[in-house]
C-alpha cells in the first residue's frame, strides 16, 4: 500500500477521512487543535463530556464536523503523552486503520504524527498497514476493506517510504501464516519465497529432498518423511555490507503444518498448526525489508521447511537420529519436532560462519504457559548478543522476556540410548529444555532464541489487528539489522 505525503492543512483536505490523535490528560494539540478552531471548539466540548476519549487505541468517528472538508473525522486515542512510544503509535494507527477499513473508502489521511519522531512515525505507517489487512483471505464478502489511497502528514518522503517498507514485510508474513496448510507447504512455501527474493534482489538456494539427503539433515528429514510433501531448506542472502564483514544469521522454524505426527496433537491443537512456519514467514518477511531498505550489512536467512504427518512412514518414538552435525537423538515426543528441524538448520547457519544467530519459532506450549498470549520467550548461550535482541525488542515495542539456561537443564535432555532425547523429564520448563536443545546445535555461536508460540497468532482480533498471523516479530529483527555491525 503506497503512502501519500500530504501538506494540506486537516480541516481543508479532501478525503473520505481523516484521523487526528489526542493524548490523554491534555488539550488537542496539533492537527486535532487545528480540527477543533475549525468546528468551533467540537472536540474540547465532546471531552469534556467524555463523548471522546484519549484512552490508547480507542477510535471515536465523527460525521459533518462543521468547516472540516473530510466526511469522516476519526479520533484516536493516543494515552498519556509521556508513554507514548514506537508500540502506541503502532497500535494507535492499526487501531483507526482497522475501524475506518470496516467500509470501502477511497481516500483516509493520517494527521496524527505532530512532533513524532521518524522512528515513531514508521511504527505508526507499519499498524496502518496492519490494520488494514486482515485474514479473510478466501471470504467472498469481506470485512476489512483498505483504502484506495493512504495519505501522511507531517513526516519526510524517508520515514513513510520505510514505515511502508516494514508495513508490507509485516503483511507479507502475516499473509504466509494465514494461508492455509493445503497451499502452503514447504515446496510451495519455498517457490514463494524465491518469488520474494526475486523481486527484492536477495541471493539464495533452495535444498531439495536430494541436497537435504546429501547435506545428512537425519534430524530435519526425520520430520519430514511422514508426509507425501518432500522437506525443503530456504537460504537467503543479503550481501549489503563489505565482503569480510560479520554475517548475521536469521533462522525461522517452518513447519507448515504440525499435527503432532504419531503423538497426535487433540483436534482443538492442531486446529491452529498452519501457524507452526511463522517464524520462517517473519524471517522471509524480515529479509524482504531489509532488502528493500538496502541496509548495509550481509544478513543470511535460514528456513527449515517440513510438515509433520501421520503416516506408514512416520518417523517414531524410539527412533535414533542422527543430525547434521552428527549428534545423535533420541525420539520421544514425535510433536517436539521443531527443535529437530532447527537442529539441522542451526547447523546450517553455523558452518555459512554465521557471527551470530537470532532463531524465532513457535516452538512450545510450554513458553505461552510462561509468558502468556503476547510475550515471545528470550533464551541464549550469549547474554550480551541476547541483550541487543532484548533492545531492539523494547524499542519497536515488542515484547520479549529472557528465560534462564542454567547449567542443570542439560541433565534433562540426557538419553540412555544416545547423545541426546528430543524432550525434557515431563513436561515442566518447557520452554527451556526446547532451546537446551537447540543449544547443542550452535557450537560457540552466539545465539538467541524466541520461542514465538504465543504471539505469533492470535485467535482473536485486537483493536489495531485482525484475529490469525500478528507479524510479530518483522519490525525487531529489522531493528536488529540495523544495529549489525
Ligand atoms: N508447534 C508446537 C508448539 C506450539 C504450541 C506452537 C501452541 C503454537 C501454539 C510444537 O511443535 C509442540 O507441539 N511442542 C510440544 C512439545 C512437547 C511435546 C515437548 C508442546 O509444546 O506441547
Ligand atoms: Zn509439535
Ligand atoms: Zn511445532
Amino acid at each position: 500500500m503506497e503512502i501519500q505525503l500530504i501538506e494540506s492543512a486537516a480541516d481543508k483536505t479532501e478525503a473520505d477521512a481523516i484521523v487526528i490523535g489526542l493524548y490523554q490528560d491534555a488539550a488537542p494539540s496539533g492537527a486535532a487543535a487545528a480540527i477543533d478552531n475549525a468546528a468551533g471548539g467540537l472536540l474540547a466540548k465532546l471531552i469534556e463530556r467524555k463523548e471522546i476519549s484519549a484512552k490508547r487505541n480507542d477510535v471515536q468517528t465523527l460525521f459533518a464536523v462543521p468547516n472540516v472538508a473530510a466526511g469522516v473525522v476519526a479520533v484516536v486515542g493516543l494515552g498519556p503523552k509521556e508513554k507514548f512510544d514506537r508500540r502506541a503509535a503502532f497500535e494507535a494507527c492499526g487501531a483507526a486503520a482497522k475501524k475506518l477499513a470496516g467500509k470501502a473508502r477511497k481516500r483516509v489521511a493520517y494527521f496524527v504524527a505532530d512532533g513524532w519522531t521518524s522512528e515513531q512515525t514508521e511504527a505508526g505507517i507499519c499498524g496502518v498497514h496492519v490494520g488494514d489487512e486482515g485474514q479473510d483471505l478466501f471470504r467472498a464478502e469481506k470485512r476489512i476493506f483498505p483504502p484506495g489511497e493512504v495519505c501522511w502528514a507531517g513526516t519526510d518522503r524517508v520515514a513513510a517510504w520505510q514505515g511502508q517498507v516494514i508495513g508490507e514485510a509485516t503483511n507479507l508474513t502475516r499473509r504466509l501464516v494465514n494461508e492455509p496448510p493445503q497451499d502452503i507447504y514447504p515446496e510451495s512455501f519455498a517457490n514463494r519465497a524465491a518469488d520474494v527474493a526475486y523481486e527484492c534482489g536477495l541471493q539464495g538456494e533452495i535444498w531439495d529432498l536430494d541436497r537435504l539427503e546429501a547435506e545428512r539433515c537425519g534430524a530435519l528429514l526425520a520430520v519430514a518423511r511422514g508426509s507425501s510433501r518432500p522437506p525443503r531448506m530456504v537460504i537467503l542472502r543479503h550481501d549489503g555490507g563489505s565482503r569480510g564483514a560479520p554475517t548475521l544469521a536469521l533462522v525461522g522454524k517452518g513447519v507448515t503444518f504440525d499435527s503432532g505426527g504419531l503423538s497426535l496433537k487433540p483436534t482443538d491443537g492442531m486446529l491452529t498448526m498452519k501457524c507452526d512456519m511463522a517464524g520462517a514467514a517473519t524471517v522471509v518477511g524480515v529479509m524482504q525489508a531489509i532488502a528493500r531498505l538496502g541496509l548495509p550489512v550481509n544478513v543470511i536467512a535460514l528456513c527449515g521447511l517440513v510438515e509433520n504427518m501421520v503416516s506408514g512412514r512416520s518417523y517414531k518414538l524410539g527412533d535414533v537420529l542422527t543430525a547434521r552435525n552428527g549428534k545423535t537423538i533420541e525420539v520421544h515426543n514425535t510433536d517436539a519436532e521443531g527443535r529437530l528441524v532447527l537442529a539441522d538448520v542451526l547447523s546450517v547457519a553455523v558452518d555459512r560462519g554465521a557471527a551470530s544467530i537470532v532463531d524465532l519459532a513457535t516452538l512450545t506450549g510450554a513458553c505461552v504457559v510462561a509468558l502468556g498470549l503476547d510475550v515471545a520467550g528470550l533464551m541464549t548461550n550469549d547474554e550480551a548478543w541476547a541483550g541487543r535482541v532484548r533492545a531492539a525488542a523494547d524499542v519497536c515495542g515488542e515484547m520479549v522476556w529472557p528465560l534462564p539456561m542454567f547449567e542443570h537443564f542439560n541433565e534433562q535432555i540426557k538419553s540412555e540410548v544416545a547423545d541426546i532425547k528430543n524432550v525434557g523429564e515431563g513436561r515442566w520448563g518447557g520452554a527451556i529444555t526446547a532451546a537446551k536443545f537447540l543449544e547443542e546445535f550452535v557450537g560457540t555461536t552466539p545465539w538467541a532464541h524466541i520461542d514465538i508460540a504465543g504471539p505469533a497468532f492470535r485467535e482473536k482480533p485486537k483493536p489495531f489487528a485482525d484475529a490469525g498471523a500478528s507479524g510479530q516479530f518483522v519490525r525487531t529483527l529489522v531493528e536488529v539489522a540495523r544495529g549489525w555491525k
